[in-house]
């Protein structure tokens, strides 16, 4: 006889004999008569276990406690009706039925959990400790079904399409994408160190050159930088790279693979062709380059209509060639003095002096609660009505500074005073978007040089090459480079590469990479650019990001089995953990640095 799962029995197999097998979920007294809920993977059977079918069996049900692993054998039977009231369950796919033991055996005990698997749990200490209970929770039972169908709606859709999966090393080569690295000693090149891949970036461009054509991986990724919640130290990308393809191509493919990992995993249709934005308007209008448009609260220019301004912030910004912007939260005059201040805190945080306010109560300017709306004109007290769309009941925030900074400050707000005001609750629109035409490079003010945007390994458009190679760098110079953006969150990112030998080493040069280190570190990609390299391009998109945003939470860790808590540990193994001095010895690695404190 087959042992059946947990779920799949119902009225027509009421008669015949099955085994099952799996985990007490709760065992009940009902008047001497023991009922269980037994419990896999797939779901839940209710089984009884009657004193007048075997007194044995019966003795030893009552000995059975939460989570025991039980193996029954019974019969089905229709649930009975008790006084004329049925006991079906019409919320369960077994409820019409109930197996009446007639052999159970005790396959393995469980102790006393120290949490209970059907509540939720806010200690995420302890659940991360107990990970392997953790996972037995429904919730995360259909979380890891579900990134399970997203890496399989990605490995079908792709082999379609004729990509090809390819390995690439973890142990590899330090990449310069932008994080810090994972190194790893080795112990037959004393001092000499492996990194874990940042991404692999230019392996897969490395394919392009040994005519793979076009590739994919879901690779593990590895990045030493400050955790959030969108981000884990070790991490998964659906990393993709094709020859001879063009920005319009990738956009489509991802549009495609977006489309059908929402069909294949929770049978949602989502319209391709997302909206587009360049990076410019999207820092312009939401102050992001991943912005959320499910919250409207769109960030409105005013620098010509206050640069006169009396109120100094304002007019002062101006003169210093900066900008004056505001968002308009509507219906939210009636804010607190807390609220307010908060809001402040997190302008100040983001680099703001203030964050100026007026509370618009009334249709009359007077009735107005502001630190400064009695030192501005009609006129422009009537700019802002109509740029902003005052109406009575509204907030307006704004900020005076130079513009990347005001867009920044704005963006932050916004999203504050959507979860202050629980904008986004119970939303469930998709708001897919590309946000496209990248600068290439960025000026850090502390290195005193440019870096690059996306990578190094990216290529700016066709009429900033010339620039490039000539040494003229400035931020007005594009990339080919695109990210695909969902709800607020970057789902992935990528771009058109570079193949040529000279201009690669030009954007080496713009990055201030030395010819020493062009050598030690990038020869290997340099020197296959003079090999007949094909033009290619390609992206990478988080899968844990993706499979996240598929299951519903707002946290990456609720769909890895195993992920770090925020200090980068696993609390159930204890990693990482000191090491033995033998094998430090064999590494020939002498730590010269002293204990870190104890905390
Ligand atoms: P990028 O660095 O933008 O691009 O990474 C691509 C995508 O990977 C996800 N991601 C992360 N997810 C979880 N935790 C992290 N620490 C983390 N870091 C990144 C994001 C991001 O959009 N090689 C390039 C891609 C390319 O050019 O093809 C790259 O890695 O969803
Ligand atoms: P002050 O004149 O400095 O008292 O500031 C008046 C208001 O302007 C306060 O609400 C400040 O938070 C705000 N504020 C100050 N600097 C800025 C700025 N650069 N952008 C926006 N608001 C500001």
């Amino acid at each position: 006889m087959r042992t059946h799962h947990c779920s799949e029995l119902r009225s027509s197999d009421i008669g015949s004999e099955v085994t099952l097998i799996g985990w007490v979920k709760s065992a009940r007294d009902h008047g001497g008569v023991i009922f269980i809920d037994l419990r896999d993977r797939e779901g839940l059977t209710q089984v009884v276990f009657h004193p007048e079918v075997s007194k044995e069996m019966a003795e030893l049900s009552h000995t059975l406690r939460d989570e025991d692993v039980v193996q029954v054998t019974g019969k089905v039977e229709a649930r009975p009706e008790i006084d004329g009231k049925p006991t079906s369950n019409p919320d369960l796919p077994t409820g019409e039925i109930e197996v009446s033991a007639t052999e159970l055996k005790i396959v393995n005990k469980a102790a006393v959990l120290p949490f209970q698997l059907d509540k939720e749990l806010s200690n995420e200490d302890l659940r991360m400790k107990y990970r392997y209970l953790d996972l037995r929770r429904n919730r995360m039972t259909r979380n890891m079904q579900l990134r399970h169908r997203v890496s399989k709606a990605t490995r079908d859709y792709l082999d379609e399409l004729g990509y090809l999966e390819v390995e690439t090393p973890v142990l590899s080569k330090s990449t310069p994408e932008g994080a810090r690295d994972f190194l790893v000693p080795s112990r037959v090149h004393p001092k000499c160190f492996y990194a874990l891949p940042q991404a692999p970036q230019q392996y897969k461009q490395l394919l392009m050159v040994g005519g793979i054509e076009k590739y994919f991986q879901i690779a593990r990724c590895f990045r030493d930088e400050d955790l959030r919640a969108d981000r884990q130290p070790e991490f998964t990308q659906i990393d993709i790279e094709s020859s001879f393809v063009n920005q319009e191509d990738i956009i489509t493919l991802i549009e495609g693979l977006l489309a059908r990992i929402w069909k294949e995993s929770l049978d949602v249709d989502i319209p391709t062709n997302f909206d587009r934005l360049t990076y410019y308007d999207a820092m312009n209008t939401y102050g992001s380059d991943k912005p959320d448009r499910r919250v409207g609260m769109e960030i409105v220019d005013l620098t010509e209509e206050l640069k006169e301004c009396e109120f100094r912030v304002f007019s002062g910004a101006v003169a210093k060639g900066g900008v004056v912007k505001a968002i308009n939260a509507k219906g939210f005059a009636d804010i607190s003095t807390g609220q307010i201040e908060k809001l402040t805190k997190t302008a100040q945080e983001a680099g703001a002096k203030g964050l100026a306010y007026i509370q618009a109560r009334d249709e009359d300017r007077t009735t107005w609660r502001s630190p400064f709306v009695k030192r501005m004109t009609d006129e422009e007290v009537e700019a802002l009505r109509t740029k902003l769309n005052i109406e009575p009941g509204d907030l307006i925030l704004f900020a005076a500074d130079k513009w990347a900074d005001a867009c920044e400050v704005l963006g932050r707000i916004r999203l504050e005073v959507a979860e202050l005001r629980n904008l986004l609750q119970d939303n469930k629109e998709l708001n897919f978007l590309w946000v496209t035409d990248f600068p290439l490079l960025g000026y850090d003010e502390e290195e005193g040089k440019w870096n690059a945007v996306h990578h190094p390994f990216t290529r700016p458009v066709a009429e900033h090459e010339e620039a490039l190679k000539k040494g003229e760098l400035g931020d007005g110079l594009l990339a080919q480079a695109y990210d695909v953006v969902l709800n607020g969150y970057e789902l992935g990112g990528g771009s058109i590469r570079i193949h040529e030998q000279d201009l690669q080493s030009a954007m080496f040069d713009a990055l201030g990479v030395t010819e020493e280190e062009k050598e030690t570190m990038f020869s290997h990609i340099l020197e296959a650019f003079t090999f007949g390299a094909p033009p290619h391009g390609g992206v990478a998109l988080g899968l844990d990001r993706i499979a996240m945003l598929v299951a519903g939470e707002s946290s990456i860790r609720e769909v890895i089995a195993f992920p770090k808590n925020n200090k980068a540990s696993d609390l159930m193994t204890s990693s990482p953990a000191e090491v033995d001095f033998k094998q430090l010895r064999e590494l020939r690695i002498k730590s010269t640095v002293a204990d870190k404190p104890k905390e």
